[in-house]
């Protein structure tokens, strides 16, 4: 399975912090936005990944991650001339794809929970068999997002983009599961109110034939939010919260690398290394030393 990670878009809703800096190179608490989705999909095991972005912000991607080898995993970049919407990403990741199936994660959403890789795994087999994979989240600010609609038995009835009156509560997340017909449905879309060509239409199609399954994320799970300052300072806390209460690190990609067998302990020590000046950097060097 191939991962893709869509950073593009301008931002303005966190102007003035992103009229010069792509709103995924922002920090969540100790680290780049980016590094949650990326954890996301190292999490699943994911190792072939394409990260699109905007023409002025693609090389500061590659600053950051380059080819991805520090972290025994492969990167490639497409720029995004225009946002034209989340579809968009199967169009300009049509070769990257081929004819693999593909996890998309938004470059904005941030994940954490306790039976996360396994929510992640039943997905990426569920795929095997055909078909696409997305979740529902409960939210107390539904207008904002995709929403999932349900008969009383939690049958699927109907996805809805930022609806006016949403059939529930239940959004959902920035993270897609599909299996190779997804190139050609994306291909397809036409174009909402809103002018964007909407994965909300991706998995309308996949739902019409009976093939689109939705997970519900239960209370142990975290989304959190980062479209406003606000959020992204909740989202923030919530980080520092968590990592000094556990002593452990909330999508840290080189641990998760490691962790994987992506990178063996000498690798995270380099990384560590280079880093040392930092706590972000400790944290690496205590799990290579097998101190943490
Ligand atoms: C997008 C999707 C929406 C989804 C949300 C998750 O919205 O269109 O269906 O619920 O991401 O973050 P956007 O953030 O582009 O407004």
């Amino acid at each position: 399975m191939k991962g893709i990670i869509l950073a593009g878009g301008k931002g303005t809703r966190l102007y003035p912090n992103t009229i010069t800096v792509s709103k995924q190179l922002l920090p969540i608490y100790d680290k780049p936005l980016i590094y949650y989705p990326l954890s996301v999909l190292l999490l699943a095991g994911i190792r072939d990944i394409l990260i699109i972005s905007t023409p002025e912000d693609t090389s500061n991607y590659k600053r950051l991650l380059d080819d991805g080898s520090k972290l025994g995993i492969h990167i490639e970049y497409k720029i995004q001339d225009k946002p034209r919407g989340l579809a968009d990403a199967f169009i300009l990741g049509a070769d990257f794809i081929g004819s693999d199936s593909v996890c998309l994660v938004l470059g904005d959403n941030v994940f954490y929970g306790q039976f996360f890789s396994k929510i992640l795994s039943d997905a990426q087999e569920q795929i095997k068999r055909g078909g696409a994979a997305i979740f529902g989240y409960p939210v107390s600010n539904p207008k904002e997002f995709g929403v999932v609609e349900f008969d009383e038995k939690y049958k699927v009835i109907s996805i809805e983009e930022k609806p006016r009156n949403p059939k529930s509560n239940y959004a959902v997340p920035g993270l897609y599961f599909y299996d190779n017909d997804v190139v050609k449905i994306a291909e397809n879309v036409q174009p909402s109110a809103r002018g964007e060509i909407e994965i909300t239409s991706i998995n309308n199609d996949y739902l019409s034939r009976g093939k689109l399954s939705v997970t519900l994320m239960g209370r142990g799970m975290a989304w959190l939010d980062t479209g406003s300052p606000r959020g992204m300072l909740k989202a923030a806390e919530f980080v520092r919260t968590v990592q000094d209460m556990q002593g452990f690190y909330i999508s840290c990609p080189e641990e998760i690398a490691w962790r994987r067998g992506f990178i063996t302990s000498d690798q995270l020590l380099a990384l560590g290394e280079e880093l040392k000046m930092t706590e972000y950097g400790q944290y690496l060097i205590s799990l290579a030393e097998g101190t943490k």
